[in-house]
């Protein structure tokens, strides 16, 4: 009998890889995903720890669930299963069992390929809840099931996960454990599979994915520039991306892909987190200002119409007024496309979050706002710069109005045009009539 599934996802890309590997590993027990939470048979909270907000806004979800699986027992007398997955799992397990005892199964980002099992260990009547957020010998991935659902003409590809970088802010080394390449033949053979069910783009994932360095059948240690020229070659696969990227792992093969790889898209998400060494140092970035500005330099050397969008926290411990200034002078610099920016968040367990320097909220509200200004006049200026011009856009669904659909150019802009949705899955030349803050309007050129 089919069952009705429902995975919310929070949190970075990694996790809507992993959600849409979740519905394949459950796919064999007659699993079929639905669109919302109300009468669902099983409901997964695939969740972020990464700022403190992230992680509350699932123990605000679990107290909706509690009611729906009330009401589900009360009045229809059926069990709906709950599992929180994901990073808040991995680092607060114990801890969501305390405040939310209805909750039936935890499993870490490590372990999810062993959901069959614990969902055949749910117990109704027993108050036993399921846990498991090991990190295990097994790897997860030749755990999972070959075949997979189709995914889109955009799809995302894990090859790298963990990281042991250890900035002082983050929990991804805890919540994600150590970094671990995915070896060739299986990233590949997933590649393949997707292309052949209609993806025309992948964005190969992993939270440091630029210091991949996976065992290739040639017995050698295949960097991420090696994977990428291999991807290349699929036919059909038309655009890659890469993400997230720590700056030092910028090596000359990688750079040298984006002068050769004509797939490889022209837009590099590259955070930087701050423009002050003395913040960079706290941070343990291991990295300068001037290193990072130097990688742009050597890429856009190589691949001149090349964009950035980047990562930035405002109000880290001991930030003065100064070292936010030098962030500010750092992005005019750059000139970003777009970026992501954020108040700095103390994550329990992480170094950072124990520092006797923390700055006052609204400093750090004021210096986020100051920001956020500055990016959004740089992507406005850089969708602006668009105008006119043509471009490729993947057409990846149809749009909000009828006759419309919604594409990406090679720099991740958000396109609408009038089209009809025979284009979904297409690669077609657009010229952009206008900008918008978080979009342009094309035409079919
Ligand atoms: N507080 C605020 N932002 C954070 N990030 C990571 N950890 C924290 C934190 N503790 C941001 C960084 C990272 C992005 C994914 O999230 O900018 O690049
Ligand atoms: Fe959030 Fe980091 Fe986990 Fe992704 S890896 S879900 S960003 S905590």
């Amino acid at each position: 009998m089919s069952k009705k599934l429902f995975i919310k996802t929070y949190g970075c890309q990694m996790n809507v890889y992993d959600s849409d590997r979740m519905t394949d590993v459950l796919a064999p027990l007659g699993y079929s995903t639905t669109t919302t939470a109300d009468g669902a048979d099983m409901v997964i909270l695939n969740t972020c720890h990464i700022r403190e907000k992230a992680s509350e806004k699932v123990f605000s979800e679990l107290g909706r669930l509690r009611m729906m699986k009330d009401r589900a027992r009360d009045q229809e007398g059926r069990h709906v299963a709950i599992a929180v997955a994901g990073c808040v799992a991995q680092a607060e397990g114990e801890e969501i069992t305390r405040r939310a005892p209805w909750v039936d199964i935890v499993v870490g980002p490590q372990t999810y390929h062993r959901l069959p099992e614990l969902v055949s260990r749910i117990d109704p009547a027993a108050r036993q809840r399921v846990i498991d957020t090991e990190f295990p010998e097994e790897v997860k991935f030749d755990q999972l099931p070959g075949e997979h659902a189709p995914r889109g003409p955009a799809a995302f590809l894990s090859v790298q996960e963990g990281c042991d970088k250890f900035c002082a802010f983050c929990v991804v080394p805890y919540t994600r454990g150590a970094e671990f390449s995915r070896p060739v033949a299986g990233i590949l053979d997933e590649a393949r599979r997707l292309v052949a069910g209609g993806t025309c783009e992948l964005t190969l994932l992993g939270q440091n994915v630029n210091a991949y360095h996976g065992e290739a059948p040639d017995g050698c240690s295949w960097s991420l520039a090696r994977l990428v020229r291999e991807l290349a070659e699929i036919n059909g696969l038309a655009r890659i991306r890469y993400t997230t990227s720590h700056p030092l792992d910028m090596e000359e093969d990688l750079i040298l892909a984006h002068r050769d790889v004509p797939s490889l898209m022209p837009y590099l998400h590259l955070p930087v987190q701050s423009g002050s060494d003395r913040i960079l140092t706290a941070m343990n970035r291991r990295h300068t200002h001037d290193v990072y500005l130097r990688v742009l330099d050597r890429l856009r050397a190589v691949r001149p119409d090349i964009a950035f969008s980047g990562d930035f926290i405002v109000g880290f411990p001991g930030e003065t007024d100064r070292d936010f200034a030098e962030t500010l002078a750092l992005v005019d610099k750059v000139g970003y496309a777009s970026a992501y920016s954020f108040k700095y968040s103390p994550r329990p367990g992480t170094p950072a979050a124990n520092s006797s320097e923390q700055v006052p909220e609204d400093v750090k509200a004021d210096r986020l706002e100051a920001l956020q200004q500055l990016l959004n006049a740089q992507q406005l200026a850089f969708n602006k710069a668009s105008e006119g011009k043509v471009m490729d856009v993947l057409i990846e669904r149809r749009g909000g109005r009828p006759g419309q659909v919604a594409g990406r150019s090679p720099y991740m802009q958000a396109v609408n045009l009038a089209a009809g949705e025979d284009l979904v899955g297409s690669i077609i030349s657009c010229r952009v009539t206008e900008a918008r803050q978080n979009s342009v309007v094309g035409a079919v050129a």
